[in-house]
């Protein structure tokens, strides 16, 4: 008998409405299920986790502030097993912490306790927690041996071509080879050869340095000052904990990074510190013997995460990177080393990425107003860098290490925040979340905030809520097709994907006519699933009320938005147009975009994965009720969140103080995540 025709992939689940209440809210016939939180105890012996601010050893617990995930495989007699659904290692970044829930009254004001900063240190980093479903429902597995923290303090080799270089020197290696540790891990994701990828987002804010530090590098004009400032670290400013306050150790003295040696290298101090921070992190899920490597070829700034364009055999490998603050810009790099698929073979593993991650160009994008784009590559070759009469750069590690500095000198694109990259998976274009801009403004003239540009066309006063949330207040997600030869182009196409915005709202504000069932704002995570291609965009804070709960939305890219080009003539406040490539034929509807779940209170939904047969899909709920003060914590009524305590998970009940915790959801009836439909990649 001929097979029966396909059935096409369509979503099948009920939109979940917006709302505000404490809780995961998924569409009915799903579940959702806590799998590790903060605290919870990963090696052997040590105690579960009480939650009221007296538990301690957190370099031996889940640490805090979930963020970008991946999902490592594990057959059932626990070795490495890409296809493994029921088994594996979930890497998790910890990227920040809500400090007050940590301590028994709060965290105490500066100078730091050392229990506190040890703490709170700890509580940062990186976990990897062997995870299996049992009875139904996915479990942490206490003692595992594929259960490892690492942490702002753990030795990681620095990799690459400023390996060794004088910007890195460090009293703690002077040799500018090593550092310690990872910090403000933002998002994940998955090498070609099977190795987790972690990216150093606001690593600048744990810093600080003195009120006279910038005569003591030699004022205004010298490099390192230059460098210092273009990265936000100005003299006197706050480190965000003061842990350089906790004590005299290095491992406190550290995160003052003012000069103090006598040194002309700053090898006897700390004054290059912050130059070890601001790459990408590899790590070996499958090995907790194996050194975690900062990938120095990928450029410093401050790194959302990295994904790779589809690995093609002989081509060299692509790596898209945001870099998340106000009018930062798109950056790639491509290796030197073409893609070899007997590499994805998991044997050599963390060594395969010292072949394909150390050497290579880093390049960054420039937008057209015509819908073209271009890679700029950043070396010393380029007469624009090496020229450059901001800053003087000394060889291309130094224009990896000021990555920033290179991309002013060649007049990249400033974009509205750019968060995470995802690549479809069929077609291989590539799509940037643009979170949102409050520096975007129209106007007034002569203002020193950014100008719109058709890649970021929208701005205040076109928002209903202007008044409080200047700029771009709702972000947008744009997507690039490369030119003709793969990853290694250098050239791309570019057009708007979809913009946030509330239902209702005016035209001009939701461009892409969001309804109730599908309105976002302020996107941030994305993954297309590898199972289906169906693409899950995750939302940062919003900019309206009712929409202040973080959500995750589903949607299929093969049918949403990819209508014929058009220009969409964007009217801006002064009531000129301005000329946005979009493909806007195709907007959204409620058969191809509809939200999948919603937050407990006052959090962000963060990473996210799913098992390789699609049926479990792995959600991060960052920082439930970050929102509290010192005095609060003695009061639960205070709490903008319980969960998931108040979800029946671990200590405290509909009291507990709020957790950040990965989830895991699953269809009742056993199904694919989101949709029915055989057209499965
Ligand atoms: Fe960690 Fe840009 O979000
Ligand atoms: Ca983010
Ligand atoms: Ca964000
Ligand atoms: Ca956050």
């Amino acid at each position: 008998a001929p097979a029966p025709a396909p059935r096409p992939l369509a979503l099948s689940f009920d939109p979940v409405a917006k709302n505000l209440a404490d809780r995961v809210t998924v569409p009915p016939g799903y579940t959702a299920t806590v799998v590790c939180a903060l605290g919870d105890p990963l090696a052997a012996g040590t105690p579960a986790f009480r939650n009221d601010g007296t538990d301690t050893g957190f370099d031996q617990r889940c640490g805090d502030h979930h963020d970008g995930m991946e999902w490592f495989g594990l057959d059932a007699q626990g070795r490495p097993e890409p296809a493994g659904s029921a088994r594996g290692v979930l890497a998790i970044n910890h990227e920040a912490i809500t400090d007050h829930f940590l301590h028994a009254a709060g965290a105490s004001p500066r100078p730091r306790p050392a229990a506190e900063a040890d703490k709170e240190v700890d509580a940062h980093g990186l976990s990897f927690v062997e995870v299996r479903k049992d009875g139904g429902r996915f479990a942490c597995q206490q003692g595992s041996a594929f259960n490892r923290r690492v942490t702002p303090l753990t030795p990681i080799r620095l990799a690459g071509p400023a390996r060794g270089h004088a910007l890195l020197r460090t009293k703690f290696s002077p040799a500018g080879t090593d550092t310690r540790g990872t910090i403000n891990n933002c998002g994940g994701s998955t090498t070609p050869w099977g190795t987790y990828l972690a990216g150093e987002e606001n690593w600048v804010n744990y810093f600080t340095r003195g009120a006279a530090d910038d005569a003591a590098r030699g004022g205004d004009n010298a490099n390192s000052v230059v460098s210092l400032r273009r990265y936000g670290k100005a003299q006197g400013a706050a480190s965000r904990h003061g842990w350089e306050t906790a004590g005299a150790d290095d491992k406190y003295a550290r995160w003052d990074i003012g000069v103090k040696g006598a040194s002309a290298d700053g090898s006897d101090d700390y004054r290059n510190e912050m130059n070890t921070y601001g790459y990408m992190v590899e790590a070996d899920p499958y090995d907790r013997g194996q050194a975690v490597r900062k990938r120095t070829a990928l450029g410093r700034f401050a790194h959302e995460m990295g994904v790779f364009g589809l690995p093609a055999a002989g081509r060299p490998l692509a790596v898209y990177m945001g870099d998340d603050s106000r009018g930062e810009y798109i950056y790639k790099f491509v290796s030197d080393a073409r893609w070899d698929p007997a590499d994805a073979n998991p044997a050599n593993r963390i060594t395969t990425g010292d072949k394909y991650l150390d050497a290579g160009r880093l390049y960054v994008a420039k937008f057209a107003a015509d819908g073209s784009g271009r890679w700029i590559e950043l070396t010393l070759a380029d007469a624009l860098i090496a020229g450059f009469a901001g800053y003087r750069f000394a060889d291309q590690a130094d224009v990896l290490v000021n990555a920033r500095l290179a991309a002013d000198a060649v007049g990249a694109t400033k974009m509205d925040r750019p968060e995470w990259s995802a690549v479809h998976p069929a077609t291989g274009e590539v799509y940037v979340t643009l979170t949102n801009n409050s520096n975007r403004k129209v106007e007034p003239a002569g203002s020193s905030q950014m100008p719109v540009d058709p890649a970021n066309p929208r701005s205040y006063p076109d928002a209903p809520t202007a008044a409080s949330s200047p700029g771009n207040i709702n972000g947008h997600i744009v997507r690039l097709r490369e030119n003709g030869d793969g990853g290694a182009a250098s050239a791309f196409t570019w057009d708007i994907y979809l913009f946030g915005a509330e239902a209702g709202s005016a035209a001009n504000v939701n461009l892409s006519a969001l309804t109730a069932d599908n309105d976002f704002s302020s996107p941030d995570g994305i993954r297309f699933s590898r199972r289906t291609g169906v693409v899950f965009i995750e939302t940062d804070d919003g900019a309206y009320t009712d929409v202040t709960h973080c959500m995750l939305l589903a949607g299929l890219p093969g049918q949403l938005g990819d209508g014929t080009a058009q220009v969409l003539n964007y009217t801006k406040a002064d009531g000129s147009t301005l000329a946005v490539p979009t493909r806007v034929g195709a907007k959204p509807t409620a058969a191809t975009l509809r939200r999948f779940l919603v937050g407990p209170g006052d959090c962000e939904i963060t990473g996210i994965t799913e098992t390789p047969d699609g049926r479990t899909l792995f959600v991060n709920i960052q920082h439930p009720g970050e929102t509290i003060a010192r005095d609060d914590v003695a009061d639960p009524a205070r709490y903008l969140s319980h969960w998931p305590g108040n979800a029946g998970y671990g200590a405290g009940g509909s009291g507990a103080r709020p957790r950040s915790a990965t989830i895991a959801i699953s269809r009742d009836d056993g199904g694919l995540i989101g949709v029915d439909g055989d057209a499965v990649l």
